[in-house]
């Protein structure tokens, strides 16, 4: 593959090509979701962008099928995602987490080997007050007979993703995504609106510098998970302490550790006995590209991407980042979340 630099000028577009050509058997339907998914990206960009003055901020005044109050720009972006996904021909169905059920592509447009799976707004808390937000894509071939989705096509274990990636609208938007030849990051350019090759071939430190965990649940913890946080901590002196950072918004805080070094720890806890946050288009797609960037993730007892998915929406604790702590992790929760979570 041709090597790049961060300083020559390579567009999303070149490089997604760049990669398709490794492949002879390519039909090019993998690039153009990709190249759809960041056209999305740039509108939803846009709109975060001026979040304070479209008329997009608060709440919608509706739940989504996770019973959480979505907010306007959790519609926004969902709706944006669909509409810019649903005509190309490339996907047989998609997932949302604003959605209860599969969404089928529209009869008027072709059905293609591909399911897209998503969080079209992630870290909607922050939103109100300009804290980094992010959204998380999936994709995956399907795998049932017939030209429609079926739930089927969506509930295969991480490790089928053929590609996945977030956005993360921070002090400037970068797309990182993964097609399994490593995890590479691209600047949007607001000059002239294009993802600009930034971070080729990005490598998560091997010495973690950050823990990123919600410690307000800790009453709520299992005694593991209360002694993995001491040794994160450095409080049993068996390791260097890290250092917390925890911005509550998932992409966020995977983001700085993925660059930076570290781990992102959201437990199960006697509240959220399955843990918080959701395999399908949350845990997965980030934990394929943390493993391509050398990092890896787990639920506590099993790595992530081998999790057999048994509901769209189903909640998984999740330990992602560095290889070290990761296996501190699995190391001392082995015994202890075998009754949830898998
Ligand atoms: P979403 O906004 O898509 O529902 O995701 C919110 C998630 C995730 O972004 C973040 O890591 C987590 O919620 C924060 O949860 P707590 O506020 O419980 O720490
Ligand atoms: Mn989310
Ligand atoms: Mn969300």
């Amino acid at each position: 593959m041709v090597q790049h630099t961060a300083t020559s000028v390579v567009t999303i577009e070149r490089y997604i090509i760049e990669q398709e050509r490794l492949h002879p058997e390519a039909t090019g339907e993998l690039s153009g979701i990709l190249y759809d998914v960041a056209l999305a990206a740039k509108m939803i960009a846009s709109k975060v962008r001026r979040a304070g003055l479209a008329d997009i901020l608060g709440s919608a005044d509706a739940e989504n099928v996770q019973g959480e109050i979505q907010q306007k720009l959790d519609v926004f972006a969902n709706e944006t995602l669909i509409r810019a996904m649903d005509h190309g021909g490339r996907l047989c169905a998609m997932a949302s987490e604003e959605e209860p059920g599969i969404i089928q592509i529209p009869d008027n447009f072709r059905c293609g080997k591909y399911v897209l799976l998503f969080d079209p707004l992630d870290g909607s808390s922050n939103i109100d007050v300009n804290v980094p937000v992010g959204t998380i894509f999936s994709v995956m071939r399907k795998i049932t007979r017939g030209t429609r989705g079926e739930m089927e096509d969506m509930l295969q274990p991480g490790r089928r993703q053929v590609a996945a990636g977030y956005i993360i609208y921070g002090s400037s938007t970068m797309l990182v995504y993964t097609t399994g030849q490593g995890a590479h990051g691209f600047t949007l350019d607001p000059s002239i609106g294009e993802f600009l090759l930034s971070h080729p071939d990005i490598r998560i430190p091997a010495v973690g510098r950050y823990l990123s965990v919600n410690d307000s649940y800790e009453q709520f913890w299992e005694e593991p998970v209360k002694a993995l946080m001491r040794r994160y901590r450095g409080l049993d002196g068996e390791r260097k302490p890290l250092n917390v950072r925890y911005v509550g918004s998932l992409v966020a805080d995977i983001h700085r550790n993925l660059l930076g070094g570290g781990v992102f720890a959201y437990p199960a806890n006697q509240k959220s006995p399955k843990g918080k946050l959701r395999l399908l288009y949350e845990a997965n797609p980030l934990s394929f590209i943390v493993e391509q960037a050398g990092g890896a993730a787990t639920n506590g007892t099993n790595r992530i991407l081998d999790i057999y998915p048994t509901d769209l929406h189903q909640r998984t604790p999740l330990y992602i980042g560095g290889v070290d702590e990761v296996e501190q992790a699995t190391a001392m929760l082995g015994g202890a979340l075998s009754n949830v979570g898998a």
